[in-house]
């Protein structure tokens, strides 16, 4: 099926050319977590040395809890969106008082830190833990909608919400964070948002959008 293709396609894709990113080394919570939040406004060229100095300043989940604010936001300077910062420092320190300082193994638990909204808490259960949980952002969306060719409005919640399923039902068994961070280099790497590079695409064989001529027209998304 096209969507049998696609898990197996894009997962061997991501397995064969990956990037070597500093959050890719391991799969302690605490260093993924940090990435995520960096990433969330900000390109992955340019998070890359700020998520080294901040690595090297605390190194661990207790070490950021434990150091003063100001500090921290020091440490963020130039990305900008400070409250990232603030809300991670204070989930840093829910988890330390809570849970130990270990990130929790749990879905629930983890969306209720400060800071983690739906991508965030499916990113870390997924990469950190192989949990088989969603991590939908923009470009996950983008990539979702064009392989579909689906042109409900992206703004939408309910839109989100489907594409949730969607990402859930097309992860491969045992395979979670992998197949969660494919579908985000694919979105970065090859389905960009104006020129898509489908030419080099792992998934463009069955790609809908693509086959419809709609790819640079998706993801359809209404003006605020
Ligand atoms: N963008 C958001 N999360 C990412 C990740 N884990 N790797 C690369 N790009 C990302």
């Amino acid at each position: 099926t096209p969507e049998t293709y696609f898990s197996r396609e894009l997962l061997a894709w991501y397995r064969a050319s990956k990037r070597t990113l500093p959050w890719r080394r391991d799969r302690d919570a605490y260093r993924i977590w940090v990435s995520e939040i960096m990433l969330q406004q900000t390109r992955v060229d340019t998070v890359i040395p700020y998520y080294e100095r901040f690595m090297a300043r605390f190194p661990t989940l207790q070490a950021l809890a434990e150091a003063p604010e100001a500090d921290v936001l020091k440490h963020w300077e130039g990305l900008g969106y400070y409250s990232r910062a603030r809300n991670l420092q204070a989930g840093a320190r829910e988890v330390a008082e809570r849970y130990g300082g270990r990130v929790p193994d749990d879905k629930a638990a983890v969306s209720a830190l400060k800071g983690v909204g739906p991508y965030t808490a499916g990113a870390i259960m997924s990469i950190a833990f192989n949990r088989p949980e969603p991590a939908v952002d923009g470009n996950v969306m983008r990539v979702l909608s064009r392989y579909f060719n689906r042109d409900e409005d992206i703004a939408k919640p309910s839109t989100r919400i489907g594409m949730e399923k969607l990402a859930a039902s097309l992860i491969p068994d045992g395979a979670a964070g992998d197949f969660n961070q494919a579908l985000m280099e694919l979105g970065a790497l090859v389905c960009t948002p104006r020129t898509p590079g489908c030419l080099t695409c792992p998934v463009m064989a069955l790609c809908a959008g693509r086959i419809a001529g709609r790819e640079t027209e998706l993801p359809v998304k209404a003006k605020a």
